[in-house]
């Protein structure tokens, strides 16, 4: 059983009402299941299960009900919702819709959380720094935070990360110990990481030959903070630990031994994820970049190869508010809109609900094929960001 302080079995007796009783139950039954010795205090938490689409009346009536009386005691964000908050009705959203999703975001905000939903928190003000204890939801945030950050956090469910933002705190086990952040295997890379899906097949390759354990990973040239984002994302997906290290990259990797059991990943591994990951679809009706969510560099990206086109496919810039009001003050969002495009800032590609609109989506992104294609029924191509601004163009993937 896990040790509570006075306080915290005050909460779980109901001195801090009924929201937060139940929240302490969450932690006290989750904390039991997984061995938690006690609660540790968490800097910031990430809350998933946002999307209407997901959480359906069900979901609606727990986060009303938790509203009444729940307030958060830490800095919260959301993990994207089913819809553009502001800009639904050009994304093809329908009113019945936007009137449940909305009344999911006032559940959250009534509750003192900050309704910018983002799977890149880190981009938008929700930053943590080394060796902070965390509770946040979205994988490839979870992955960014462990490996790149150095803080600490387990893949939290929406209901047991909404619980640690009304507690302010989280059960110490799985990722928040030392033990359990030790490299298991070493993975050495051998073959040439240059392109977004390169870094995408990685994480495949990687998810499916570590099978779950922790990677110490060598063989890789210096990235940008883009193109971990996107392997964060990718790995996790694919089957991948929400933790790796990177000598020279990554700030634990000093502090560990490079393991003696090795895979490698070769050429060949690289040209079959990219295989597995993608289908022979020629026509393109959807393009989706912001998988993760884009950074302001990636927006000026996108803008630069829209300047004076027309988009001929459906063209979604997906990220946060933040993001868009940096690319409206440079003039971006002018650019992207006058192509033809849109923004689908708070949402994106895997939580609006989109089954049934497009039968085949372009995408940079390795995890927003495996979503686009399992939830939603779409043909994938992944490729770089010009193979898919022009596949926006011209409908078709060259
Ligand atoms: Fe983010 Fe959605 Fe991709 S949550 S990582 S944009 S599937």
């Amino acid at each position: 059983m896990m040790q509570l302080t006075k306080e915290d079995g005050a909460i779980l007796a109901g001195k801090r009402g009924e929201a937060a009783r139940k929240s302490m139950e969450i932690l006290v039954a989750l904390g039991d299941i997984y061995g938690a010795k006690d609660l540790v205090d968490v800097a910031s938490v990430q809350v998933a299960g946002v999307s209407y689409h997901n959480l359906g009346d069900a979901g609606l009536e727990f986060l009303s009900e938790l509203a009444k009386d729940g307030q958060v005691k830490v800095l919260t964000t959301l993990n994207p919702a089913g819809m553009d908050l502001e800009n639904w009705k050009a994304l093809g959203i329908s009113e019945d819709f936007a009137k449940k999703q909305n009344l999911v975001i006032d559940a959250f905000r009534k509750m003192g959380i900050i309704t910018c939903c983002t799977c890149t928190p880190y981009l938008a003000g929700n930053l943590p720094t080394f060796g902070q204890h965390l509770a946040w939801s979205e994988s490839s945030a979870v992955t960014f935070a462990n490996s790149i950050i150095g803080a600490r956090t387990n893949r939290e469910g929406g209901p047991s990360a909404l619980a640690a933002a009304i507690i302010g705190k989280t059960p110490a086990y799985g990722l928040h110990l030392d033990e359990n952040r030790k490299p298991v295997v070493h993975v050495e890379v051998q073959a040439k990481i240059r392109t977004m899906p390169d870094w995408g097949a990685l994480g495949y390759a990687i998810g499916k030959k570590a099978e779950g354990k922790v990677p110490y990973i060598t063989g890789l040239q210096p990235a940008s903070t883009d193109e971990l984002k996107s392997f964060c994302a990718s790995v996790v997906t694919y089957g991948g630990a929400p933790l790796f290290h990177i000598p020279g990259i990554t700030p634990e990797a000093s502090q560990h031994k490079q393991p003696a059991q090795k895979i490698t990943i070769t050429e060949a591994d690289i040209a079959d994820a990219k295989k597995a990951i993608d289908d022979p679809v020629n026509e393109i009706e959807f393009v989706c970049l912001g998988c993760p969510h884009c950074s302001i560099d990636e927006v000026a990206k996108i803008a630069a190869l829209l300047k004076g086109k027309k988009v001929k496919a459906e063209f979604w810039v997906a990220a946060s508010r933040n993001t868009k009001a940096l690319a409206d003050s440079r003039g971006y969002s002018a650019i992207i809109e006058a192509a033809g495009g849109k923004w689908a800032c708070d949402t994106c590609l895997a939580v609006a609900p989109l089954k049934g609109r497009f039968k085949s989506v372009a995408t940079t992104s390795a995890k927003g094929c495996f979503y686009c294609r399992g939830s939603n029924a779409m043909a994938t191509r992944m490729g770089t960001v010009e193979q898919c601004i022009n596949a926006a163009i011209t409908g078709r993937w060259a």
